[in-house]
């Protein structure tokens, strides 16, 4: 299998690095309980026929009772370590992308004692949608630096406790899900082609989980702040016409950095938000709808878990064969978006 000795090249000369990424596994785990449109039409003035055409979604996922978002997130990184066959022993790295940990400490390290990766350092990530790939090129620096070998980043994610779910302009989009990837270094030419990140925090107030600046008496003369947070706020039609107009130009530049014609493109992995950017994206490069992955209809977006959820899918069902060359976009809040154009060497 070759990818292009003109591309490794450039990797290493662009970034000083030492050795080559392989992605060898997936994995993902999804919440039970599966709630449609027309349950959700019963809470909200809203219905089956808007939020399909408006979104492509049809039903998402939600954690109940008996499941947690660690216990997702154990799934989907263990799911990952089994497809790439290695001794969970051997893990260099965990890294965890979410915005809705379980500990805001972090949660990474409760997925690094469940999975036994007694000798891998786990942290947690948060860039929102973009997390998952904010923290794949997170996980790719230690990599190609030579000072870890093998890393799982997880993307997983439980909105469903930051929706306000009597606000139909929001509610109907989210659900709960994990994700995740196993890569590790390869001595000779890498999977991962390249990549870009972005973010603009002046247009942050498009889309937040905020904090809610309550305060109060901690003694006299002074006040301390309690923590807590606010439901999920979002202004629609910015963040639509934020990730139509930023994913073309991130994609279509790195697309141009390596000269790789849209058409070598196997697969479009984008961030599972709304199938019109999915298909608008895609007509701007010309890629057929047979080649763009997408699974909203089912999950809606799940936020960090999209990317990599869909993957394992798309892997596990055999349309993504080892070799195939993956566009990648993630993008949310913050405003933060990314891309990375990468091969797939698993197993199947
Ligand atoms: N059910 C029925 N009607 C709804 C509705 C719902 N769930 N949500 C909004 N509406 C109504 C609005 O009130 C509005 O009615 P009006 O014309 O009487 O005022 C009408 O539908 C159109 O609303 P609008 O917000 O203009 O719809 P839209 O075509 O922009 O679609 C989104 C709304 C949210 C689906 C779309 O803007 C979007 O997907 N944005 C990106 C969101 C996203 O991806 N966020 C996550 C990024 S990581």
């Amino acid at each position: 299998m070759t990818y292009g000795i003109g591309l490794f090249l450039d990797l290493i000369s662009n970034s000083q690095l030492d050795s080559g990424i392989s992605f060898v596994g997936c994995g993902s785990a999804t919440p039970q309980k599966i709630i449609n449109n027309d349950q959700l039409g019963q809470r909200v003035d809203t219905n089956d026929q808007w939020i399909k055409s408006r979104t492509g979604i049809g039903e998402r996922r939600v954690i109940g009772e008996n499941e947690s978002l660690i216990d997702l997130a154990t799934k989907a990184a263990m799911n990952a370590v089994k497809m790439a066959n290695w001794d969970v022993k051997t893990i260099d790295l965990i890294i965890l992308a979410t915005s809705t940990p379980e500990d805001l400490f972090g949660s990474a390290p409760k997925i690094q004692s469940n999975l036994g990766a007694s000798n891998a350092v786990a942290f947690d990530l948060t860039a929102a949608c973009s997390g998952f790939l904010f923290a794949l090129v997170t996980a790719s620096q230690y990599l190609v630096s030579g000072s870890m070998k093998r890393a799982v980043v997880i993307g997983a994610d439980q909105l469903s406790k930051w929706v306000d779910w009597d606000d139909r302009k929001t509610c109907v989009l989210f659900g709960d899900g994990a994700g995740a990837v196993a890569m590790e270094t390869i001595a000779d030419e890498s999977g991962l082609i390249g990549y870009d990140l972005k973010s603009d925090g002046s247009k942050g107030g498009c889309l937040n989980l905020s904090q809610s600046n309550v305060f109060s008496e901690l003694v006299q003369g002074a006040t301390h702040q309690k923590g807590e947070y606010l439901p999920i706020k979002m202004e629609g039609k910015e963040v639509y016409k934020f990730a139509v107009k930023e994913v073309p130009i991130i994609l279509g530049k790195l697309l141009d950095k390596y000269k790789i014609n849209s058409e070598r493109i196997d697969w479009l992995l984008l961030h599972q938000a709304n199938q019109r950017i999915l298909d608008a994206v895609a007509s701007r490069f010309s890629i057929p709808s047979e080649k763009v992955l997408s699974n909203l209809k089912y999950y809606g977006n799940t936020s960090a878990a999209t990317i990599p959820l869909m993957l394992d899918e798309a892997v596990r069902d055999q349309r993504v064969k080892s070799g195939d060359l993956i566009a990648c976009s993630g993008f949310g809040a913050g405003l933060s978006w990314g891309a990375a154009l990468f091969y797939w060497h698993g197993p199947y």
